[in-house]
């Protein structure tokens, strides 16, 4: 049993439950996830997976997060203390090589807090139909519009990120902002000149399949859903 895995959990549980007593709408929808993660199983041990993006950016990324709200200066200390206990991903893993996908991929990564065992996953937390995690982003990078049935929450811890989602304006997202992504609306990150950390889950439809139409073999891709 990991006590800082287990500190980084209850932390977390209060700062997405912070988050959604602040949304103007949709909280009845993210509402579950502080509850659900809290009572998840585990933490089961993982063997740490490190990526290149944290390598080159997750302290860079901690450190600007020492000027945030309170409550994120704790996520992240407990955050890092957790991180050789945890296993990073890259995103995307079935898309073929192309330079405008690894001008994204190389430079993203994600790491599962909560997620079905189903999806086989290395997280330290079990859940039946949800995901929790985190995510890093290098500085300057694109992440292409896409789109999921799983609606979406997430959290900016630090960094600013500019966010496109549906067909509205571009904004810049800081430490504290949370954004909601509603079931097949399209959105796009692009972090400014520092990386972007962030939490972000998926109440439901945990095994969504995430649409990027940019970047989609032919013949395997939909259109995103817009919203009046
Ligand atoms: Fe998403």
């Amino acid at each position: 049993m990991s006590d800082a895995v287990d500190a980084l959990r209850s932390t977390l549980v209060d700062v997405i439950s912070s988050a959604v007593d602040r949304l103007d709408n949709h909280a009845e929808l993210f509402a579950p996830i502080g509850p659900h993660l809290g009572g998840a199983d585990g933490p089961t041990p993982v063997k740490g997976v490190s990526r290149p993006v944290v390598d080159r950016w997750l302290d860079a990324a901690v450190e600007n997060a020492v000027t945030g709200p309170d409550d994120l200066r704790l996520l992240v200390e407990q955050f890092q203390a957790a991180a050789p206990e945890l296993a990073w991903k890259r995103a995307y893993d079935a898309l073929a090589s192309t330079p405008e996908l690894e001008a994204y991929r190389e430079h993203y990564a994600w790491v599962p807090i909560a997620v079905p065992i189903s999806l086989g996953y290395a997280s330290p937390y079990a859940v039946d139909d949800m995901l929790v995690g985190f995510t890093i982003q290098a500085p300057n990078v694109v992440y292409p519009h896409h789109h999921h049935e799983a609606p979406e929450l997430y959290g900016v811890i630090s960094g600013a990120i500019d966010w496109e989602i549906g067909t509205g304006p571009r904004t810049t997202k800081t430490a504290g902002d949370v954004i909601v992504h509603r079931s097949f609306e399209s959105h796009s990150m692009i972090t400014l000149d520092q990386p972007g950390l962030t939490w972000a889950a998926w109440p439901s439809h945990a095994d969504s399949t995430v649409y990027m139409p940019s970047m989609d073999p032919p013949g395997t891709s939909t259109e995103p859903r817009v919203y009046d």
